[in-house]
């Protein structure tokens, strides 16, 4: 299984979603991979953002080593499931799918957790004050990931 996690910048969500992602698939013992992307370049690069890394210290996950990267329309088929952080990202993941089966890999990561909600995760980058509930919601939609995922592996 094969895992992207994309925003805009790749230096605020999707780290975080990459590392919680690897932290779970970790204690799991799972043979899964996790990446993240951007579908902006303006931070290719760059590390994730110093208060998204202070965030994910507090529940102790060091996300210092990810660098940020761009999203290329070659993704979708490399990985299994590409989940966007909001809906302004899967509508500009979903320009790229060229079949069915591309389309069908891509979702709001939300809708994992909470099926047809269609909610985004809020950005951090404009509101320093979101990473910790950022955090939870990414948190709860990793869990349901590696329970809708794991068993059918
Ligand atoms: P992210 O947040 O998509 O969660 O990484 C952002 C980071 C950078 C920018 C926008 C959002 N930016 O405009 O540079």
């Amino acid at each position: 299984m094969k895992i992207l996690m994309v925003c805009l910048g790749n230096i605020c969500r999707s780290p975080m979603a990459e590392g919680i992602m690897r932290h779970k698939i970790e204690q799991q013992k799972l043979d899964w991979r996790v990446d993240s992307c951007g579908t902006g370049g303006w931070h290719v690069g760059e590390p994730p953002h110093p208060d998204g890394q202070r965030a994910m210290r507090r529940r102790g996950l060091d996300i210092s080593h990810q660098r940020a990267r761009q999203f290329h329309g070659h993704f979708l088929e490399e990985y299994d499931l590409i989940c966007a952080m909001d809906s302004s990202n899967y509508n500009d993941i979903m320009r790229h799918a060229k079949t069915d089966e591309e389309r069908s890999k891509v979702s709001m990561i939300m809708n994992i957790s909470r099926p047809g909600s269609n909610e985004s995760i809020p950005d951090p980058y404009y509101n320093d004050h979101l990473y910790d509930q950022v955090f939870d919601m990414l948190s709860e939609a990793c869990d349901a990931i590696i329970e809708q995922y794991a068993l059918t592996d």
